[in-house]
């Protein structure tokens, strides 16, 4: 399904490693959607992921930059201007690791040097783009900003350690810098708070798998994937929601509403893996309870 939601509009996208990022499948249907795109990523994940290949699918370029290093920003932005011939619509920060998650260090023992570099990669570098892209004057009125984030910003979800701090500066920068550039130039700023996805940083999460599990079990739509995030995403380009701004929006098949669903309690009264809950048991036929 495409209808030209993004036709005319370009934008820069952070964040695509291999083909299971959401930023993968966000350049992807921006691209099918009408948009000319440029992606970036770090010297590093460049050299050992796969997004030359998603370069050459969506006919662009791709530029090396670290999201914490400020320099490296001016230049991407620079670079990206030069590319489209002037200014931009959109940005996806789709950008996130943790040291102490990838070192296995549980939140009661954290290594401070690694918490401060997940909050400068995870959070600040949000900050440091959009401060970059402000100061340059580089987005067209009305453009748009997303970042990604994920619930345990709020709520105390065990295993996402100092990522859970990262999310709660990252959802308080897009307020605080929605604010200014949306009175300045209508450029709106929003984070989107995705389902658990099975993706290389996903994946790091301390009990990844159950806590997929738990998430597709407590929410009535199911978890949201990549390819679902990357069209919700597309919505919040186009100019069907230039109202939008400095929220958290939450997409992930309604979890953040639920205390308890009457299928993750039945997992728990017969000691059952979901999965062994079965459809028969659901007078209404429906499966996601
Ligand atoms: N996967 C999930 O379960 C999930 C859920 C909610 C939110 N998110 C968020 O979605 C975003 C994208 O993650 P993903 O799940 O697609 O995983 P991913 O591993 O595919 O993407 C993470 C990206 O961050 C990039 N990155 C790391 N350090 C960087 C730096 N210094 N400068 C620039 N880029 C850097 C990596 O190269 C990688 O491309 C992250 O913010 C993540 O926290 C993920």
């Amino acid at each position: 399904m495409t209808n030209n939601l993004l036709k005319g509009k370009k934008g820069l996208i952070f964040g695509a490693l291999n083909e299971n990022s959401i930023a993968w499948k966000v350049a992807e249907r921006a691209v099918a959607e009408g948009a000319e795109i440029v992606l970036t990523n770090t010297a590093a994940s460049i050299r050992m992921g796969t997004i030359s290949e998603l370069a050459e699918k969506c006919s662009t370029i791709v530029i090396p930059a670290d999201a914490t290093n400020v320099e490296d920003l001016e230049n991407l932005i620079d670079k990206t201007m030069e590319h489209f011939g002037g200014k931009f619509d959109f940005i996806l920060h789709s950008v996130g690791m943790s040291p102490n998650v990838r070192k296995g260090l549980t939140y009661d023992n954290l290594n401070y040097e690694y918490l401060a570099k997940t909050l400068d990669i995870s959070a600040i570098s949000f900050h440091k783009v959009i401060q970059v892209a402000r100061h340059k004057d580089a987005l067209n009125e009305w453009g748009s900003i997303v970042a990604l984030s994920y619930i345990a910003a709020q709520r105390t979800l065990y295993g996402y350690n100092d990522m859970a701090d990262a999310k709660a500066l990252l959802e308080s920068i897009a307020r605080s810098f929605g604010y200014i550039y949306g009175r300045e130039r209508h450029v709106r700023i929003n984070t989107v708070s995705q389902s658990p996805t099975p993706t290389t940083a996903g994946g790091g999460v301390l009990g990844f798998n159950d806590l997929m599990e738990f998430s597709e079990s407590m929410s009535p739509l199911g978890n949201a994937s990549a390819e679902d995030c990357a069209d919700y995403i597309l919505s919040l380009f186009s100019d069907y929601t230039r109202k939008v701004t400095m929220q958290n929006l939450y997409h992930d098949g309604g979890f953040s509403s639920m205390g308890m669903s009457r299928r993750a309690m039945r997992t728990y009264e017969k000691g059952l893996r979901f999965d062994d809950v079965k459809e028969n048991q659901y007078p209404f036929g429906h499966k996601a309870e």
